[in-house]
């Protein structure tokens, strides 16, 4: 956990669908968020297990990504984000408190690397639901119920300085990554908090080869069972499967992706993964020795990069905004 960083954890998502009713489907019904509120042409979403008052926020239009949602450390870090990103060059956008339903004042930013973020501090708890004291929502209502967002994998061409920004800007440590011998480094896994990742950081495979991609969101559930019974309600409901449910040697995770049939963004559906509770810990590296066992551990194979069904990504912004794709920089982890 960095205690210093300007940012406490990530927050929430806000997207874009082109078929809003569909993707509405998908993460209430299927994945099974609870619906929270709606204001103008937008839903707010929560996992059972979260304090804050919303996680997703879905809006109809072109696929694509409004921005990643990031909690700032306190409104003194708010305000110091703001005018260290300014210093850096980078524009900032104030957002006055109110524009998205619980949220206070916020800045949006979006990163040399094409990325929209937000960062807020204050922001309402959600209702209080369960009898559980301790607890926002009812668990198990509906779906594979996850309890909490628990990260994204968000995509660029060049990742080393993808993770420069993170760190420096934003105060995020690397926790794993993979670099090739004699290569550039090709992902990243950092965080915040003691998760062994609330982002991680991919270069974005072919054909795509752009900056400002998304892979994936992922919840995180309670139990691995939640995860294998999610594979069954997704296969029922005729969700596309991206890869079945099996554990990365990288981060631990036990994962399954899926595709939100209504904007094509990848979730996935996750249990498990490593916390780091030491200040001393030290980055773990990954090449192409023993790249496979850190893509899997147990379960299907794929290489991203290799031109399997984890490669195609999603843009953040919408097509025929993208960033275009830098010249001469090959993808391929090993
Ligand atoms: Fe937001
Ligand atoms: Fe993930």
């Amino acid at each position: 956990m960095n205690r210093t960083a300007p940012v406490c954890k990530l927050g929430h998502v806000q997207m874009t669908t082109p078929d809003l009713d569909s993707s509405l489907h998908f993460f209430r019904d299927l994945v099974g968020l609870d619906v929270i509120g709606e204001d103008g042409d937008k839903v707010y979403l929560r996992a059972w297990n979260e304090i804050d008052h919303h996680s997703l926020v879905l809006r109809e239009g072109a696929t694509g990504i409004d921005h990643f949602g990031l909690r700032a450390s306190s409104a003194e870090h708010l305000t110091a984000l703001a005018g260290d990103l300014r210093a850096h060059g980078v524009e900032v956008e104030e957002v006055a408190a109110g524009s998205e339903l619980g949220q206070g004042d916020a800045i949006r930013f979006t990163s040399p690397q094409g990325h929209p973020w937000e960062v807020y501090w204050e922001m309402e708890k959600g209702r209080q639901d369960s009898n559980l004291l301790n607890q926002r929502g009812k668990a198990y209502l509906r779906g594979s119920s996850p309890m909490h967002l628990d990260h994204i994998n968000i995509a660029c061409v060049d990742v080393a300085s993808g993770e420069a920004f993170l760190a420096d800007r934003l105060g995020f440590l690397r926790r794993e990554y993979v670099q090739p011998t004699d290569g550039p480094v090709v992902a990243s896994w950092m965080s915040v908090t003691s998760q062994i990742h609330d982002i991680a950081i991919a270069m974005d495979p072919p054909p795509s080869l752009k900056d400002g991609r998304l892979h994936h969101i992922s919840y995180i559930h309670q139990d691995r069972s939640d995860v294998l019974r999610a594979g069954e309600i997704m296969r029922d409901a005729g969700v596309t499967i991206d890869l079945a449910p099996g554990k990365h040697g990288i981060s631990q995770a036990f994962f399954f992706y899926v595709k939100d049939p209504g904007s094509g963004h990848r979730v996935e559906l996750f249990a498990g993964g490593m916390h780091v509770f030491d200040t001393d810990w030290e980055p773990v590296r990954w090449d192409e020795t023993n790249i496979e066992t850190g893509m899997v551990w147990v379960g299907p194979d794929f290489l991203p990069g290799s031109g399997g069904p984890m490669d195609p990504t999603t843009p953040c912004t919408p097509v025929g905004e993208e960033v275009p794709a830098a010249a001469g920089i090959e993808a391929g982890v090993a």
